[in-house]
């Protein structure tokens, strides 16, 4: 399976901090916002990743994250041209995802929570159709809405819902057979002028072949949508990782866990940021895995 992390927009609602730089590269406590999804489809086993941004933003992304071979991926980026809606993700990376099944995750979504990555390996070696994810939020007319039914099967979608049918928010990471890049192609702008993911998920499931794996309270979907939720963002990350010791979406770490990257490898990544507490944490992990520097 391919990785594709949407990362444009114009990011209105957090002006005037986003008016020179991407949304998608303002801190979240101690690292950039597009490394929580990143560290997403790593952790689901995804190593060939395209990475889509506004063509003023894209050589930006470019600098912080390379060609990724320094963490074991390959990463590819492409330009969006305008906002034109999250399904075009799938035009725009029809060459890159070639016959592949791919992931698409929202660059501003942040995903935390035990088991997520043996959840995601498991859906992707299952995967037919599509595979959304849902999680209970008190204001669900604010994003996608799943209804399901008692035995658990997905009954409906719809945006931004005035009248929700249920909580669960459909949230910005998605799975699908390799079907999606001609259903995105078949779209037709809707009344907001957007190419809708929500368009691709109802076709999924007219089909009979879109399912909702619901993400219990117990986990952390968080939003950076506002001034507020992105600071609450920060603060979530900074109290859990000052508790426990360990870093949510540190890529380097990630990549030694998943093997990409070997010991000797991941401390050299640590020792160039030696002086950041990050930098000392990725040396700390990779010399308590053996590392011979
Ligand atoms: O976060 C989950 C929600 O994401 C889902 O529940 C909704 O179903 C889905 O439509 C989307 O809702 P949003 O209101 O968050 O969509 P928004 O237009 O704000 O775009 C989400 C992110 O994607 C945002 O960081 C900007 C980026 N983006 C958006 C569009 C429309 C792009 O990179 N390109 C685009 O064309």
């Amino acid at each position: 399976m391919k990785g594709i992390v949407l990362a444009g927009g114009s990011g209105t609602r957090l002006h005037p901090i986003t008016q020179a730089v991407s949304k998608q590269l303002l801190p979240v406590y101690d690292k950039p916002m597009i490394y929580y999804p990143v560290s997403v489809l790593m952790l689901a086993g995804i190593r060939e990743i395209l990475i889509i941004s506004t063509p003023a933003d894209l050589p930006n992304f470019q600098r912080l994250l390379g060609d990724g071979r320094q963490l074991g991926l390959e990463l590819s980026y492409a330009e969006q041209a305008a906002p034109n809606g999250l399904a075009e993700a799938f035009v725009i990376g029809a060459d890159f995802v070639g016959d592949d099944d791919v992931a698409l995750i929202l660059g501003d979504n942040i995903f935390y929570g035990q088991g997520f990555s043996r959840t995601l390996q498991a859906e992707v070696a299952d995967l037919d159709g599509c595979v959304l994810f849902g999680y209970p939020v008190k204001d669900p007319q604010r994003y996608g809405v799943g209804e399901i039914a008692a035995d658990g099967t997905l009954l409906s979608i719809e945006e931004k819902p005035a009248a929700p049918r249920s909580n669960k928010a459909i949230t910005g990471l998605y799975l699908y057979d390799n079907q999606v890049v001609d259903i995105a192609r078949g779209l037709r702008p809707s009344p907001r002028g957007e190419l809708e993911i929500t368009d691709v998920n109802m076709t999924y499931l007219r089909e009979g072949r879109a399912r909702l794996v619901e993400l219990s309270r117990g986990f952390a979907w968080l939003d950076t949508g506002t001034h507020d939720s992105l600071l609450e963002a920060g603060q979530f990350v900074q109290v859990l990782e000052h508790r426990t010791g360990v870093r949510i979406a540190c890529l380097e770490e990630v990549a030694l866990r998943m093997g990409y990257i070997d010991a000797d490898e991941c401390h050299r990544l640590g020792a160039k940021l030696a002086k950041s507490g990050y930098g000392d944490y990725v040396m700390d992990i990779a010399k308590a895995a053996g590392a011979t520097a």
